[in-house]
Order: C-alpha cells, then structure tokens, then sequence
C-alpha cells in the first residue's frame, strides 16, 4: 500500500462537490479493505496490523447483515471516495470513517460525516454520536470538528460526541406568519462543557476514551 499523497497532488475540492452517502454492498468488499489496508488508514487505527483480505471479507458479510452495524460508501461527485460506518449502541451510534488516499484534503470527510449524522437522526432514532480518534490525527479530528463534533475528552486518544438537538416538549405551532416567537429548542442529552461547539450543540456520551475499535 502507498502512503498518502503529498498535498500539493491533491486534486482541490470542487466547488460545491456533491458528497452522498450510499448503504454499502457486497461489491465495495474489496475496495473498503483496499482502503482500510492504506498505510496511513493503519497509522492511525487502533489496530495497525495490515487486514488480510479473508479476514477483512468475514467481517464485511457479517457487518452488510448486521442490524448494529450501518456501513455507507461515501460518495464525491457520484464516485467511491471512501466508507463511514455507525455501530448502534441503543440511541447511540460510534462513528468511524476513512477516505481513499487521493480523496483526501479535499472536504469530503466533514461532508460525509454531516451526512452520516442526518441518517443516524433521521433515520435511525440515534440521538448521540460518539468517535474516538488518536490524538495526533489532525485530519480526523479537524474534520470531525469541521462536522459540528465536539470534544468530550481529550487525551492521547480524544473522544468526541455529536448531540441531537431535538425539542422534547414541542409548543404549539405559531399562527401563520407568525414565526417570531416559537419557544427555544432544547436538548436530549446533559451538558458536557466542550471548545466551541457549534451552536445547539451539547453533548453527554457513553463510554471510554481508551475504547478501541476495529
Ligand atoms: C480523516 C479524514 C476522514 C478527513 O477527511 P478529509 O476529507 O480529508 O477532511 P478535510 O478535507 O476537511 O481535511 C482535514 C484536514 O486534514 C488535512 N489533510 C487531509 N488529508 C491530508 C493529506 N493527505 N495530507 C495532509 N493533510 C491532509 C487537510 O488539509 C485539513 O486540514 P485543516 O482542517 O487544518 O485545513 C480523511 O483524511 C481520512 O480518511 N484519513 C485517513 C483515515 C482516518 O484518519 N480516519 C479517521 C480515523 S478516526
């Protein structure tokens, strides 16, 4: 597997790159364990040791049939650029991603994973996401960052959730037009004070930071 092209090959993003989310099938089997094999995907995993192809085509069967397990290929410009994965824990869901080496730098990771977290809301009654990324992973966590994710733990390995804001209590809805004065959203989860959390972002989370994941 090569490393990471140097930055200055990147191709730029284009502007307004449509990035999509698509469920993954038994054909994107060998590009994902491609992917994941990449030297710089194994750098930063929790598990470095290169996956033989047997291996990696096991637990890609059992994760297409499991209700635990979502897997999405990320899509930029309707081209395979990389897979996001969900696993369910209840309402929450831990959030992992990883790019082909030539669709990096370009913004499709934070792009993918706003994607990924409207599936989890909207589809998939989640109400909190969580990720564990090591701390020297700039890429990852300025692209979780990049995604509305913030931190809840920092450390040699950083955990960082992403909230559901919903409102709990719904008002009524206001007279036609009169927009102005709908009561103020509220959230799910408590208040883990976190470095700049885009707004209507808090966030309690499950779990450790020393967690390790496939
Ligand atoms: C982490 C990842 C999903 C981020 O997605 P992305 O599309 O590259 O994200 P962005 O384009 O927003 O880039 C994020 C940052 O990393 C930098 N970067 C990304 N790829 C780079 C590369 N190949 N070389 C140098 N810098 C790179 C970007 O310049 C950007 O820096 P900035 O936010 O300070 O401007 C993707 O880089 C990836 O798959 N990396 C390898 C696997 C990995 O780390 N997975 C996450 C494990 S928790």
């Amino acid at each position: 597997m090569s490393a990471s092209p140097p930055r200055s090959r990147l191709r730029p993003p284009a502007p307004g790159a449509a990035v999509t989310l698509r469920p993954a099938e038994a054909r994107d089997c060998r590009r994902t364990w491609l992917w994941r094999n990449d030297e710089e995907t194994r750098r930063v995993s929790f598990d470095s040791s290169p996956i033989p192809y047997e291996t990696h085509e096991r637990w890609f069967t059992e994760a297409l049939a499991s209700d635990r397990r979502k897997l999405y290929v990320v899509l930029g410009e309707g081209q395979e650029a990389g897979v996001a994965r969900l696993d369910l824990d209840g309402r929450q869901a831990r959030v992992s991603i990883h790019l082909a080496p030539e669709r990096r730098g370009q913004g499709l990771g934070p792009a993918a994973l706003r994607a990924l977290a409207d599936r989890a809301f909207d589809e998939l009654e989640v109400d909190a996401l969580v990720a564990s990324v090591k701390g020297d992973n700039h890429a990852s966590l300025s692209a979780f960052a990049k995604a509305g994710f913030a931190v809840a733990e920092a450390g040699a390995v950083v955990m960082l959730a992403r909230s559901r804001v919903v409102d709990p209590h719904p008002g009524p809805l206001p007279p036609e037009g009169e927009g102005a004065s709908m009561p103020p959203r509220r959230e799910v989860e408590g208040v883990v004070p976190a470095p700049s959390p885009p707004e209507g972002e808090r966030v309690r989370v499950r779990g450790r930071a020393g967690d390790r994941r496939r």
